[in-house]
């Protein structure tokens, strides 16, 4: 019999408490793609004890780095010539490895990388990378699953228009950019603190970057670049998770290591709510004494409302007092995990990328799955608001994303546990 992990809360638990939140993922990842850039020894610290960390290490590992994790600290050894591909058994399980193209190009005049293909939350497409990086005189083709990209010439300075600010586009031009032949200006750029995060170790590192947090980043390009050490900023999605759980257990949580100003919209909506926040230097506190009342949330590319919380927000509505309209507009999948969440008792309907949620006192208890990271943390956060125990499966999603989740819960104050369960096998 196989066997899988679940977690399992008790509901009616109150999040009341202090937690740390360490580097974000979706920092993290791209910044140890960023040491590729300079020949010698990166340090990035306060990366979160995530798989896709270590998945990220195998991968630059596999380019000729010698890379070492070492608690929240990696320590990456580049060559003077890394390779130059990233194969499909890697990027398939993380697809952020496609933030490899652009600095290997930018280093190597060659890459080839697997394509990552569509995953839970959608189709998540690379057109803004690849005309980004044509832009730049990269000559790009696709073949045999793989994105081919070559500059023997070196990739030079471009202007570049985005369609939409995507996060990784704006990492992957950003990292080709910094060695590319004079200035590069990005045109709707993504602005979120990852990214703001990305370009301060590679200006730590010499290159020369404008505009970095705004939409629009100017970039030239310099010979070569140093390697640096640099901290992770603190990861505002594992955060925000926390501050809408407060708000949905009626708890009362300290959240450390994430500045607010990062979650001024998400901590105005639990205000609007009913919640407290008070703010702090690089923590906030969120205190909720009666039931949530209903708000409408909007998903919009930073500084709007983060599309990973969304599954919080819908959390949120089905606990509500009234009714929530939930919008999303980033992924077009993201709603999947709707299902899971109604098997909770929650009263959600969707149209296209609409979710009407009518809130309930309580929701109930029961076995569901994680479908994605955030998925499942929401699962879990809303089982701490039903009758009787909820079982989430498929929690290496969420081992993807939240580095001590368990502990965390249990130091908030949960009956929490894991199990390792067995899984029936049906043999044809
Ligand atoms: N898109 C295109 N063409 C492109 C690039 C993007 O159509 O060339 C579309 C995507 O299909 C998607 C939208 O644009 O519908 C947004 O994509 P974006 O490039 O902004 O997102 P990403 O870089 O693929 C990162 C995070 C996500 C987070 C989004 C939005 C990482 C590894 N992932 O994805 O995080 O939701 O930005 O903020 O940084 C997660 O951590 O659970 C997660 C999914």
């Amino acid at each position: 019999m196989a066997r899988v992990d679940v977690i399992r809360v008790k509901g009616g638990a109150r999040l009341a408490g202090d937690v740390h939140v360490g580097g974000a993922k979706n920092s993290a990842l791209k910044l140890m793609a960023v040491a590729l850039l300079a020949e010698g020894r990166s340090v990035v610290r306060n990366v979160p004890r995530i798989t896709d960390i270590a998945i990220m290490a195998e991968v630059l590992r596999r380019l000729g780095c010698d890379v070492t994790l070492d608690g929240t600290e990696a320590a990456i050894e580049v060559p003077a010539e890394p390779g130059s591909e990233a194969d499909y058994d890697l990027v398939r399980r993380l697809r952020a490895s496609i933030c490899v193209l652009g600095p290997l190009l930018a280093r190597r005049g060659y890459v080839r990388v697997a394509l990552p293909g569509g995953d839970m939350i959608g189709s998540r497409g690379l057109d803004m990378h690849v005309s980004g990086l044509a832009r730049m005189g990269a000559d790009i083709s696709g073949e045999h699953g793989f994105v081919i990209a070559s500059a023997p010439a070196g990739l030079r300075g471009s202007k570049i228009w985005l369609d939409f600010p995507s996060v990784g586009a704006t990492e992957n031009l950003l990292m080709a950019a910094v060695l590319a032949k004079g200035t590069t200006e990005i045109d709707n750029a993504a602005r979120e603190p990852e990214i703001v995060d990305i370009c301060e170790m590679l200006t730590a590192m010499g290159a020369r970057i404008d505009g970095a947090g705004t939409s629009t980043l100017e970039i030239e390009g310099v010979d070569t670049l140093n390697p640096v050490r640099h901290d992770t900023v603190g990861d505002r999605i594992v955060g925000g998770t926390w501050a809408f759980g407060a708000a949905m257990t009626r708890g009362d949580v300290t959240v450390h290591g994430v500045r607010p100003q990062y979650l001024d919209i998400a901590l105005d909506k639990l205000v609007a709510a009913g919640a407290v926040v008070e703010p702090g230097d690089d923590l906030f506190r969120v205190r909720m004494e009666n039931r949530p009342r209903a708000v409408d949330i909007v998903t919009l590319p930073y500084p709007g409302f983060a599309t990973d919380l969304l599954p919080m927000a819908i959390g949120l509505g089905a606990v509500a007092n009234g009714s929530s309209l939930i919008t999303e507009n980033i992924f077009d999948g993201r709603f999947m995990f709707v299902n899971e969440m109604a098997r909770l008792g929650a009263d959600i309907r969707t149209d296209g990328h609409h979710a009407v949620v009518r809130g309930r006192e309580r929701l109930s208890g029961a076995p569901v799955r994680a479908t994605d990271i955030r998925a499942g943390a929401g699962l879990v956060i809303a089982g701490l608001c039903a009758d009787g125990v909820t079982e989430v499966g498929e929690v290496h999603h969420i081992d993807r994303g939240y580095p001590d989740f368990v502990a965390d819960l249990a130091k908030l104050g949960v009956e929490v546990e894991r199990a390792d369960v067995p899984e029936p096998t049906f043999d044809f």
